[in-house]
């Protein structure tokens, strides 16, 4: 069991990450890991928010995920579709917050449609704020950052001396957010693969290498947790903050 003292991550990032694996090892369809991966993230979701995360971060699709085979990203297109008809009734209960980072102009029409419901019935929800990371790379966000200030500047609204570090962070998705303190990536891959490339500057990983992401429990979140309280977090200082 955790301790009762430990601090508590305001923001979880999770490389949802093992899907295909899982089905491997089982003899089934890729797709079929993606489907308990699915289920699963419903579950550590509503964990989160009931142990009082205030942020979730879930990488769900990279921008380099197009490369697949065109039935996977068929059926992944699918497997959200399925998921934003629940998501309209889904985490009300729970007053989770759904919000979606990355660039869903390139989704079809109708996700983004329901994507748009889903965060309008769920904007005014104060649990907890999930992000779903959708057609989502780290550098895509900065160069959509750089192109949004460099409007501003040609408009003739902003000095390009007068650009900082708070404005870029203002100009990511996750704007208004806390940097996740935790990213957790399971499967035994050592590698962040384009996830919150600005907002990870002093995030702690834990990478876990024994878990599948469908197979990642309540009890895995926890040990995560542990890990990052075992963590010495100095931000460049020499003193543990
Ligand atoms: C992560 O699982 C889910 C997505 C990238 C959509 P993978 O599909 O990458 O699973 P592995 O890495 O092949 O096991
Ligand atoms: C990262 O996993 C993306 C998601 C989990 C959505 P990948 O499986 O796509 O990453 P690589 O290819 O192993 O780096
Ligand atoms: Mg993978």
């Amino acid at each position: 069991m955790a301790e009762t003292n430990r601090i508590l991550p305001e923001h979880i990032g999770i490389i949802m990450d093992g899907n295909g694996r899982w089905a491997k090892k089982r003899g089934l369809p890729r797709m079929a890991g993606h489907r308990a991966g699915a289920n699963n993230f419903r579950t550590i979701t509503r964990y989160c928010n009931k142990i009082g995360i205030k942020y979730l971060t879930v990488y769900a699709f990279s921008t380099e995920n197009w490369s697949r085979p065109k039935e996977e990203v068929d059926a992944l297109m699918r497997l959200l579709y399925d998921y934003l008809q629940e998501a309209l009734r889904d985490f009300r209960e729970e007053n989770i917050r759904t919000r979606f980072i990355g660039d869903v102009t390139a989704l079809q029409p109708v996700l983004q449609q329901l994507i748009a419901e889903t965060e309008e019935l769920s904007a005014d929800r104060t649990g907890l704020t999930l992000n779903i990371a959708m057609n989502y790379g780290g550098r895509a966000e900065m160069v959509r950052a750089a192109q949004m200030l460099a409007r501003r500047v040609q408009q003739g609204q902003l000095a390009p001396e007068d650009i900082d570090e708070a404005m870029l962070s203002a100009s990511m998705y996750t704007a208004g957010q806390s940097d996740p303190d935790l990213i957790i990536r399971p499967s035994g891959e050592y590698r962040t693969s384009n996830f919150m490339l600005w907002q990870s500057a002093y995030s702690e990983y834990v990478f876990m290498d024994d878990i599948l992401w469908p197979d990642f429990t309540e009890e895995d979140l926890e040990r995560a947790i542990d890990i990052f309280n075992s963590r010495s977090r100095r931000f460049g200082g020499t003193v543990a903050k």
